[in-house]
């Protein structure tokens, strides 16, 4: 097998919108991953994501961002500003974990911190098997442990949320509650399941598994990064601060500026369906690997500029490319929680007033608002458990 590497933007994106290129970076991780979202070919995956997309619609993401998350958020951050410092890697983990539990569908009635961390567990168990492909551990045991993580999470999370949700469901088919008392969610979609999919019962349970971890983790490490670049930021930049705050506009470019240095998934692998040539004119064969390099794509000076290895979110970005590059990735597999998480794009004449910022910046202002520092007792320190660039610890204090 040969592996095809492709760092340059334009080859990226035509191999991410290839259609004769299907997902392979989760072969391995089939244990979680099988027939989930992401990794389904052809119509098979058209057909479950236009059923899933009811969920990401754009006027949800606007009433979650200003209904449901202050609210998450309030009782994450409250008792943590409180207690004077947090490490912002747990802190960002707790306060996604049951972002991407509403929109997974998965209850968590008994709302304390413990029942989250049990969740938190699960999901970490689930990528570890995600991954499987990177992992150094002994496989065997590690699908073992994924095979029981999901029978937990099938019997105190996912059993008495499905429960809930058909009850609700044939309440609205006796016309007693209307289509707006149903939870919004991806498990309300599929059990409803309008568009009549095969859907066994433990495809659904891989599903949201899948869905548990593919928001908490990339979201989580996401706001570590967005903070550290803007603490290094506002260390060089006089009344920096008092600007991120000031002009929220503004703090989303950053946001978007580090998103782009720092995907959460640095690569994506592709596998040929059949003999055929990429962009840049490499032959390739089923028996090939083709990895997408988004990480050095997102730093392509001819797109960026001659810095685009640095922060800066003064920048100018070559049109027709996002400023967040290719993070999101794009084609059909392209993230369905981008709106959510990075927000939209502002235009001329926006309304800082009234704009969707994502949840990444909105978890930025909160912690600036707060007045979080880093903790110069306590320096950050990378994380050792995996070969992405992610923080593994980084202690905050709010003074
Ligand atoms: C900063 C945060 C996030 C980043 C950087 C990110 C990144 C990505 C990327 C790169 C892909 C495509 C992978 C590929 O083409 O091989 C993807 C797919 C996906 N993401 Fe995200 N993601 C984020 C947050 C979320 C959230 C919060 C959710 C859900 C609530 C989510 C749900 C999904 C789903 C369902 C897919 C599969 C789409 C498909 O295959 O059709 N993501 N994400």
């Amino acid at each position: 097998m040969t592996t095809i590497r492709l760092d340059r933007v334009p080859d990226a994106l035509a191999a991410l919108r290839n259609e004769h290129l299907a997902q392979s970076l989760y072969d391995e991780g089939a244990v979680v991953m099988a027939d989930t979202l992401l990794t389904l070919h052809g119509d098979a995956h058209r057909q479950r994501r236009l059923l899933e997309f009811r969920v990401f619609r754009r006027s949800f993401f606007r009433y979650y961002e200003t209904e449901v998350f202050p609210r998450a958020l309030q009782e994450v951050l409250g008792p943590v500003v409180a207690g004077g410092s947090c490490d912002l890697v747990d802190f960002g983990y707790r306060i996604t974990m049951n972002l991407t539990a509403d929109f997974a569908g998965i209850d968590r009635p008994e709302k304390t911190a413990a029942e989250t961390a049990a969740l938190l567990r699960l999901v970490m168990t689930f990528s570890e098997g995600a991954t499987l492909v990177h992992s150094t551990r002994d496989k065997e045991e590690v699908c073992r442990e994924v095979r029981a993580a999901l029978t937990e999470l099938d019997v105190r999370f996912l059993q008495p949320s499905i429960a809930r949700r058909q009850a609700l469901l044939a309440q609205l088919e006796r016309g007693e509650i209307t289509e707006e008392e149903l939870p919004r969610d991806v498990l309300t979609v599929l059990l409803r399941n309008e568009d009549r999919l095969e859907l066994p019962p433990e495809v659904l349970r891989r599903e949201i598994a899948f869905y548990l971890q593919a928001g908490s983790h990339s979201t989580a490490n996401s706001t570590v990064h967005a903070m550290h670049q803007l603490f290094c930021w506002m260390a060089a930049t006089p009344g920096g601060r008092e600007r991120l705050l000031a002009e929220p506009l503004f703090l989303q470019r950053c946001v978007h500026e580090s998103l782009r240095l720092n995907p959460a998934s640095p690569v994506s692998w592709r596998k040929p369906l059949c003999p055929l040539k990429l962009a840049d004119g490499t032959a390739v064969t089923p028996e090939d690997r083709v990895e997408i390099d988004l990480w050095t794509a997102n730093r392509s000076p001819d797109i960026y500029g001659t810095d685009a290895d640095q922060f800066n979110p003064e920048r100018t970005v070559a049109a027709g490319h996002e400023p967040f590059g290719l993070t999101f990735g794009t084609g059909v597999h392209t993230c369905l929680g981008r709106d959510l998480d990075g927000g939209l794009l502002p235009r001329a004449g926006t309304d800082p007033a009234n704009h969707q910022y994502g949840i990444i910046t909105l978890l930025a202002r909160a912690l600036l608002e707060a007045g979080a520092i880093p903790d110069p007792a306590r320096p950050p320190v990378r994380a050792t458990h995996t070969a992405r660039p992610n923080w593994g610890a980084y202690q905050v204090t709010f003074p």
